[in-house]
């Protein structure tokens, strides 16, 4: 469905007030400094844009703003190691549930068995997804997930940032040490760097919010891009991702964020956050200041605004 005319109205009237209102608050934020590149990403920046099922767009902010997905890009290598396992082989590798914990924990590895990640989307569990992406070698699965991220941003250019790459590879002393323990508790395929490096390059693939938004109607519009009518995803696997997305998606302030705003989204350590209004809209966000959480401070208060402003909560 597309923006009626009097969201449109609303839109061009009150988008760029709500950014502005938002934006402040990007001061009781910091950057992600543990990936020690992240740390140089404007933290006053905030900017979103949204695309609806016709193609029509509205963006306001700082949405030229070019940042690395980070876990953002946990949601497709999901879908991707569902299209080429399947179901069941996925969930043998990873859980279903959410953890409470913080994103980069390994806690629950050692204490719960049988030691599989919780779910896909922490850092355990999207490392244990990388080892599932079919391909020969590193290489060629890295570049199976560049092709399908391409495909779904209906952006041939999408490509790495070879600094942030290389700035998480050289520091990821925590996220290497869990892949050692899920390699031991029997979870991971193949070689553990090799696993490491297509993990650290999907997090380092760089979009704009216009990526994401488009990304996000695909998903909004059940796995199929509205706008060229391309199916990309079969319907179930939009079905999981999503569901994932509303109980795990914003980490450890996932149920907050179900209350707040009430819509299944995805946020990254840079600072990005991809949401959706199902059936009707794609939206990117980005605001590189993060809360305690590790999502973006001033992105989510925008995202409560438009939520409560245009009644977008599904529950
Ligand atoms: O592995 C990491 O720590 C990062 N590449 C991704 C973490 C992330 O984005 C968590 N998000 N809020």
């Amino acid at each position: 469905m597309s923006f009626t005319a009097q969201e449109l109205e609303l839109m061009n009237r009150q988008l760029p007030v709500w950014v502005e209102a938002s934006k402040v608050r990007s001061a009781y934020g910091k950057t992600a400094s543990y990936i020690p590149e992240l740390a140089k990403a404007p933290q006053h920046a905030l900017g979103i844009h949204m695309i609806d099922t016709s193609g029509q767009a509205v963006s306001a902010g700082d949405c030229g703003l070019a940042f690395t997905m980070q876990s953002i890009s946990k949601v497709f290598t999901l879908i991707l190691a569902l299209m080429d396992n399947g179901e069941e082989a996925v969930f043998q590798k990873v859980g279903m549930e959410p953890t409470g914990d913080n994103f980069n924990s390994m806690l629950k590895l050692e204490l719960v068995r049988p030691g599989i990640p919780f779910n896909p989307l922490i850092n355990a569990g999207a490392i244990a997804i990388s080892s599932l992406i079919h391909g020969r070698n590193s290489a060629e699965k890295s570049s199976r997930i560049l092709a399908f991220f391409q495909s779904l941003a209906s952006n041939d250019t999408l490509t790495y940032d070879m600094d942030v790459y290389k700035s998480e590879s050289d520091t990821a002393n925590l996220n290497r040490s869990m892949a050692y323990l899920l390699k031991d508790n029997g979870v991971l395929e193949g070689q553990v760097e090799d696993v490491l490096d297509v993990y650290f390059r999907h997090c380092s693939v760089q979009v704009t919010c216009s990526d994401l938004a488009r990304m996000a109607l695909v998903l909004a519009n059940n796995g199929t891009d509205p706008v060229t009518g391309v199916s990309l995803i079969p319907r179930r696997y939009v079905q999981i991702a999503k569901t994932f997305m509303i109980t795990c998606g914003m980490y450890n302030a996932s149920g907050e964020f179900a209350i707040q705003v009430g819509l299944p989204a995805k946020s990254g350590v840079s600072g990005g956050i991809l949401t959706m209004v199902p059936g009707r809209l794609g939206i990117g966000v980005i605001g590189p200041a993060l809360n305690s959480k590790g999502n973006s401070i001033a992105g989510v208060h925008l995202l409560e605004t438009l939520s409560r402003e245009l009644d977008w909560s599904l529950f």
